[in-house]
């Protein structure tokens, strides 16, 4: 067996807890941008060649990246890796699967379809599909797999959990995510009606039958972009009775400035996966991560 973890410095350490994890090395990707913006990747001298080498690189802000991972892989392959697959525990651009305007470019298929061109395999957490029911479907023709954070969020959850929690999933997206970690953690959850009028504009109902007087309610959701969603949804909450008011997520792809509105509307504390780096970023992935990699078999000897 031949393989190692190559990743660029913005998940240093989350691919080297998934190296660990593996019992392979870890390698850093140098990469520069020139002053015209232009990137620049260099796979550094490895002590030994890879046959299979995990591309590991989270895509949030993934203009930059998507062109960097497709060097990289590129000069893997030049290197001498027979196989590259890509770890991205965050998928970037999975939220527009339709044209929701004419003229629209389906942005979930182009990256898809890119990364299934360029990969010999995928694995990423929770990505956000809504109206596509597998992500083979989206990254079509080589081995793809999606672990879900869910069990990861639940264990940390359970750590501090009072009695009498109330879960709440902000929108219908949010259900899967509410029921497995409810139903782990033997919890009452009820699901809000979401109505989205704009990029920061948000509008949320919760229940009718919805009690959440004087209650711990922990909001769970797959992803906090802007933070408008756990806004409305904790205003809403507060607003109801709620007692302390908390947040849990897979990936958090909220900058300093949404993070602070965030706490102002009376999110108590908000905890993520290290999908994507951060403050609010404290679940480890490794383990998840590194038991599917094992499952599908990718550290065994290319025959
Ligand atoms: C929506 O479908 C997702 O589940 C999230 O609720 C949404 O993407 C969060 O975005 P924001 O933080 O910008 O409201």
């Amino acid at each position: 067996m031949s393989a190692a973890v190559f990743a660029f410095c913005d998940g240093d350490e989350q691919a080297r807890a998934l190296a660990g994890n593996l019992g392979i090395a870890a390698h850093g990707i140098e990469r520069r941008a020139f002053p015209d913006g232009e990137s620049l990747v260099r796979i550094p001298p490895v002590p030994a060649v890879a046959e299979t080498a995990l591309l590991f690189r989270s895509l949030n802000d993934p203009n930059v990246k998507i062109v960097e991972i497709l060097f990289a892989a590129a000069a893997l392959r030049a290197s001498g890796a027979r196989r590259v697959m890509l770890v991205a525990p965050y998928l970037g651009y999975m939220r527009q699967d339709v044209a929701f305007h004419p003229g629209e470019a389906i942005s979930q298929r182009v990256i898809g379809e890119l990364i299934a061109e360029h990969f010999d395999g995928l694995v990423t957490v929770d990505p956000h599909l809504h109206r596509i029911a597998a992500l083979d479907q989206v990254v079509p023709a080589i081995p793809v797999v999606a672990v879900s954070a869910a069990p990861a969020l639940a264990a940390a959850l359970a750590r501090d959990m009072e009695p009498g929690t109330l879960l709440i999933g902000p929108d219908r997206e949010s259900a899967p995510w509410v029921e497995r970690i409810a139903a782990r953690l033997n919890l009452d959850m009820i699901v809000a009606e979401k109505c989205r009028r704009g990029d920061r504009d948000v509008v949320l109902r919760l229940p009718e039958a919805a009690r959440v007087d004087g209650r711990v309610a922990v909001i769970i959701d797959d992803i906090v972009s802007s933070g408008s969603t756990l806004i409305a949804c904790a205003t809403l909450l507060r607003a109801s009775g709620a007692g302390r008011v908390e947040a849990a997520a897979t990936h958090c792809l909220a900058g300093p400035a949404d993070l602070e509105r965030l706490y102002a509307a009376g999110v108590a504390r908000l905890c993520t996966s290290d999908s994507v780096p951060g403050p609010v970023a404290t679940i480890p992935l490794a383990t998840v991560i590194g038991n599917a990699i094992r499952e599908l078999g990718w550290l065994e000897s290319i025959r």
